[in-house]
């Protein structure tokens, strides 16, 4: 197409270049109206779809509608090469995507973050030799997509590590100092490349290093974060993820690209806040301060007498209730037991007893992972109650069933301020009549935490598989 419709800065603009910018226009319109889609479970898989079709649409059409600055479309053999590498990419995402369990999706997601973070860091890296000596903007937002690409890859690799077990915290008091010298250091050489007047390729040892610092940063400040406040550290790399691509957008003044990471960035950040909130948490203090990876805060001592509850009595007790709520945990999604509990969900629903579920805002190992577990086991949206309303509702609750929850229940939240998990909101279900505990043992949660409401007259344990439990339990109700 060369049709020509004018001139930008003395380069000739095309209708291929108008319908390109049409395309990136078409694009963010999609990504927005995809996000806003996201917002409800029974809409989010077709928000998922049109923000993909929006991203697919961008590229397509830079691939085959993009110059450079001398009017020369892709080569054929880049854009082979291009195609190819897209290709790996998607077979490699769908069949990881694919085999993925439920319970690993949030590692699956720290690796997203770390090779989206991997990508902007490698953009910058190779973009920032043809930057011109003295042009601040451009500098800037290639060392600032550099920084944040690079401590989004590394900080977001050792969250996938904890996350699977394989990193555990270390919590050393001098990391603090450490760690800020590291932030210090970062920042200052960051400005001397910024404000040096030298061309870029005499400060090629300077980019180097400060890729260097920067991915040594992002590994030292994860590692000292762990246990229940792992939530807000996998919303924030998500969130840096997203504003390095806005910068390498800047970069490639690509506005699709922009939009793009400007979404991913503010949805990242307004998580990143809402996981605070519900940990009750200032960011400062989640990323300063160390809390919850330890055995700490044992709870106070006293009667440790355990109760144990016979699958006919628990049966007896839901199928007589009047309000039962399930508080669904990290424990459910692990024993995949979600359709199970829909199952005696509704068998006791049929009975006449009002059944919700209480749901906790990091419960799980993922933002909105019980409402995407429950939503798989076509439990309605609307019985799935909020923590602060389910826990005005607890008073009137006859039982509560924990089904594989822990640390969104324990009393030490609330009781004990030596507690590590001290001062971050739980479901309140020790104000409902009776409690009932599903899980295998008496084993700590996430927290790693141990947990007083075991022993607490008012609860019952109801050991096993949550799967299996549930099955025996759906079975003898159905013989009452
Ligand atoms: P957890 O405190 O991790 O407790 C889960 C419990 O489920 C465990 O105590 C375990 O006890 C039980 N369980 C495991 N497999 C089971 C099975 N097959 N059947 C029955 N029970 C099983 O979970 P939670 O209460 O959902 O709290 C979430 C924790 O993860 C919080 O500390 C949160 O901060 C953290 N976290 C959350 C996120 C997000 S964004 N949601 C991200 C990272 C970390 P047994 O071994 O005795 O069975």
């Amino acid at each position: 197409m060369d049709n020509i419709l004018g001139t930008i800065n003395g380069n000739a603009y095309t209708i291929g270049d108008s319908l390109l910018e049409l395309s990136y226009l078409i694009a963010a319109l999609l990504f927005v109206y995809g996000l806003k889609m996201l917002s409800h479970p029974a809409t989010a898989r077709r928000g998922n779809l049109w923000a993909a079709g929006g991203m697919g649409l961008a590229m397509i059409t830079t691939l085959l509608l993009h110059k450079n600055a001398d009017g020369q479309g892709i080569q054929l053999m880049n854009m082979i090469i291009i195609i190819l590498f897209i290709a790996l990419g998607s077979v490699i995402g769908w069949i990881v995507a694919r085999k993925v369990k439920m319970t690993a999706m949030p590692q699956l997601v720290s690796l997203y973050n770390a090779s989206g973070g991997a990508a902007s860091m490698l953009v910058a890296l190779l973009e920032y030799p043809n930057a011109i000596a003295g042009d601040t903007g451009s500098i800037l937002v290639t060392v600032l997509g550099l920084v944040i690409g690079a401590v989004a890859f590394s900080g977001s690799v050792i969250a996938w590590g904890k996350l699977d077990g394989r990193v555990g915290d270390i919590m050393k008091p001098f990391m603090t100092y450490l760690n800020l010298f590291l932030l210090l250091a970062t920042i200052a050489l960051s400005i001397f490349i910024i404000v040096s007047p030298n061309p870029p390729a005499e400060l090629l040892w300077a980019i180097y290093a400060l890729t260097a610092l920067s991915i040594i940063y992002g590994i030292m400040f994860v590692m000292p974060i762990g246990g229940a406040d792992m939530p807000v550290v996998i919303s924030l790399l998500n969130a840096l993820t997203g504003i390095a691509a806005a910068m390498a957008g800047f970069i490639y003044d690509n506005q699709a690209m922009i939009l793009g990471g400007i979404l991913v960035g503010a949805a990242g950040m307004i998580l990143t806040l809402l996981m605070c909130k519900a940990m009750n948490r200032s960011l400062l203090n989640v990323i300063v301060g160390s809390f919850g990876g330890g055995a700490a805060g044992a709870g106070s001592e006293g009667d440790k007498t355990v109760k144990e509850i016979s699958l006919s009595d628990a049966a007896v007790l839901l199928s007589y209730s009047q309000k039962v709520y399930i508080v669904p945990g990290y424990g459910l999604a692990v024993a995949q037991a979600q359709h199970l509990c829909h199952e005696l969900d509704t068998l006791l629903s049929g009975k006449g007893v009002e059944v919700k579920y209480a749901i906790h805002p990091v419960a799980g190992r993922m933002p909105g992972h019980m409402n995407v577990l429950l939503a798989e086991a076509d439990v309605p949206y609307d019985k799935l109650v909020e923590m602060d309303d389910a826990n005005n509702e607890m008073p009137n609750t006859d039982v509560v069933m924990v089904i594989g929850a822990n640390d969104v229940v324990n009393p030490a939240a609330e009781n004990d301020p030596a507690s590590p998990i001290y001062g971050m909101p739980i479901i309140k279900v020790l104000e409902a009549k009776n409690v009932i505990v599903m899980k295998r043992s008496m084993a700590a949660g996430y927290a790693a935490i141990p947990n007083n409401l075991f022993y607490h007259p008012k609860n019952s344990m109801l050991f096993g598989d949550a799967k299996s439990s549930l099955q025996k339990l759906v079975a003898e109700i159905k013989n009452l």
